[in-house]
């Protein structure tokens, strides 16, 4: 790949537009019902002309798939569904040759029961380093202050295991026992891991779970300075030898404590924003701004090289953990209406359905997304407005096939339709034959469209990446607006929360005599004066204007031309 700039190259994930699938719902090239690498590698043009510039693999590994490859049995080969290690590397070259770098899972804080090293554990003599790979007690009244996450499945973080006569612990399902960072041999372990992946060519690896890698009693098990200096000495190794790789950190927490996760530019170079993800469909149901400003305010700024990972949705469900009682109450009560949707804290749906697959209000999301501080993450199929099957177990209702056309099994594959991992979702709203990639390829008014258009213009100013953010405070609360600045660039978002046409007068004064220049048409409208700016939105609209310097008489707005245009 060719970077004129080291820092651009170093910097990628700043500017970068991620991507995330699991290669099992993504194309099945041999006909057996799941997707496989093969089958991602054909789709690399259809992400390169989405415009993304990383994949982000859910687990391709080794596994019993009780919790979808998050529970691995080998760190170094590939889950056989999926192909083989050649099909990887292919894979990885193919998508290196189009620009498009490759994120990869590490599980640091579990493995399956089966991986070999549990089994030995659990056969090995207390006190010898075999069984000190896992964390065993003779009691399960140790670590009480730790909650238990996976509450609609599991009642402890204990499971008894007759084998080795003992108590192990597990922060997921019974069937992960956590391994032991106290022993040197896991980091040792690990550190062979990630130096596989590294060197075969992987740009970044996600930190799965990351915050409960240590325990302690009298404590609640989570973001342990003991699990910081973990990631400390992981960074030093990954910095050493691999210096253009970043490290995602996964920590479902508050802001304060996220952000802890960057430590002071010597952890992760990015980590999820989970806190502000809920916040965003609070805003647009309560057509309010206040919970999102309210959480981006208190945000602790990042360190330089750092970055958050923005998201409306993922393969997991809308998480509702890091909200108080009442918000959840509320978000259940209008997110969740039938209780199927609901699981453990949080809601099991796609980002079309959860916005009542309304296109304004999709796209509305999208929007913000991609121009609050931060690199987007992009879940496979809201790009197309994939809808979900909340009836299916667990979080399986939100990781159904890719939609690619109206053919047999959705395109995605050619097995018998019995022989699928899963059916494609055939919910009369959202079936197959209507949503999906082909069809909407053809019609440039579709969904995966738009969606072309905003990444591609988001590609073009790296304020969206870098910037700094300002919020203003016009009186009317339905009105969201940002600004962003980064070295000559200062672009002014402003979004309509609400369902009814809104206006707002935004104090601009610090602008005097600029021009804002609507992005997507390239439309300038009057310079800022001495009044304030009075702008009026329609239903759940927003603009991105930049705000060009100098401007010395108003422009009649003239109709852009098709190329002046960002589509
Ligand atoms: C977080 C992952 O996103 C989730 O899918 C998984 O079940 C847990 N970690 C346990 O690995």
């Amino acid at each position: 790949m060719v970077q004129p700039n080291r820092e651009v190259a170093t910097l990628w994930y700043k500017d970068a537009v991620i991507y995330e699938l699991h290669v099992r719902a993504f194309h099945d090239s041999n006909a057996d019902g799941l997707g496989d690498f093969p089958g991602l590698t054909e789709k690399l043009d259809y992400l390169r002309d989405l415009g993304i510039t990383a994949i982000w693999l859910l687990p391709f590994y080794p596994s019993p798939l009780k919790d979808d490859g998050y529970d691995i049995a080998d760190y170094a080969a590939i889950h056989s569904s999926y192909g083989t290690m050649s099909d990887f590397r292919r894979f990885l070259r193919e998508a290196h040759h189009r620009g498009i770098r490759v994120i990869t899972e590490l599980v640091l804080n579990h493995t399956s029961d089966q991986h070999p090293w549990f089994q030995r554990s659990r056969r090995a003599l207390p006190g010898t380093p075999w069984r000190d790979f896992y964390v065993w007690s003779d009691t399960a009244e140790r670590y009480q202050g730790a909650r238990v996450i996976f509450k609609d499945f599991e009642r402890s973080n204990w499971s008894w295991d007759p084998e080795a006569g003992a108590y192990y612990w597990h922060r997921f399902y019974g069937h992960q026992p956590d391994l032991n960072f106290n022993s040197p041999r896991v980091w040792r372990a690990m550190r062979q891991v990630v130096d596989f992946w590294l060197r075969m060519g992987v740009d970044g690896l996600r930190l799965d779970a990351v915050p409960y890698l240590h325990e302690r009693d009298g404590t609640n098990c989570e973001n342990l300075p003991e699990t910081h200096a973990v990631l400390k000495r992981l960074r030093q190794h990954v910095a050493a030898r691999y210096p253009d790789r970043m490290l995602l950190a996964e920590a479902n927490q508050w802001p304060e404590d996220a952000a802890a996760y960057f430590g002071s530019g010597d952890e992760c170079h990015m980590a999820f924003h989970f806190p502000v993800m809920p916040r965003m469909f609070m805003s647009i149901w309560m057509e309010d701004r206040y919970p999102m400003v309210e959480i981006l305010t208190r945000t602790p700024p990042v360190p330089d090289e750092c970055q958050w990972a923005m998201f409306l949705r993922n393969h997991d469900e809308l998480t509702l953990e890091m909200v108080t009682d009442e918000e959840r109450d509320y978000m259940y009560r209008v997110y969740a209406t039938d209780p199927e949707a609901r699981i453990n804290l949080g809601i099991r749906r796609r980002l079309a359905p959860l916005m009542g697959n309304n296109r304004r209000r999709i796209e509305l999301m999208n929007s913000l997304l991609f121009s609050l501080p931060g690199t987007p993450v992009i879940y496979y199929g809201d790009e197309i407005g994939m809808g979900d099957n909340i009836y299916l177990g667990d979080r399986n209702g939100v990781r159904t096939p890719m939609q690619w056309s109206a053919d047999r099994n959705a395109g995605f594959s050619r097995a018998n339709p019995q022989r699928l991992y899963q059916r494609p979702i055939v919910d009369p709203e959202y079936h197959y034959e209507t949503v999906q990639v082909e069809a909407q390829q053809r019609n440039q008014q579709s969904l995966l469209w738009w969606m072309k258009r905003l990444i591609a213009l988001r590609k073009r100013h790296q304020a969206f990446g870098r910037g700094s953010l300002d919020f203003l405070a016009p009186a009317n609360r339905r009105i969201l607006a940002f600004v962003r600045r980064y070295g000559a660039e200062t672009i002014l978002v402003v979004a309509n929360l609400s369902r009814y046409a809104q206006y707002a007068e935004l104090d601009l004064s610090e602008f005097r005599g600029r021009v804002p220049t609507e992005m997507f048409g390239a439309t300038p409208f009057p310079p800022v004066g001495d009044a304030p700016y009075f702008i009026t939105l329609g239903p759940h609209s927003f603009y991105w204007f930049a705000l060009s310097e100098a401007a010395t008489e108003q422009q009649p707005p003239s109709s852009p031309t098709r190329k002046s245009r960002a589509e």
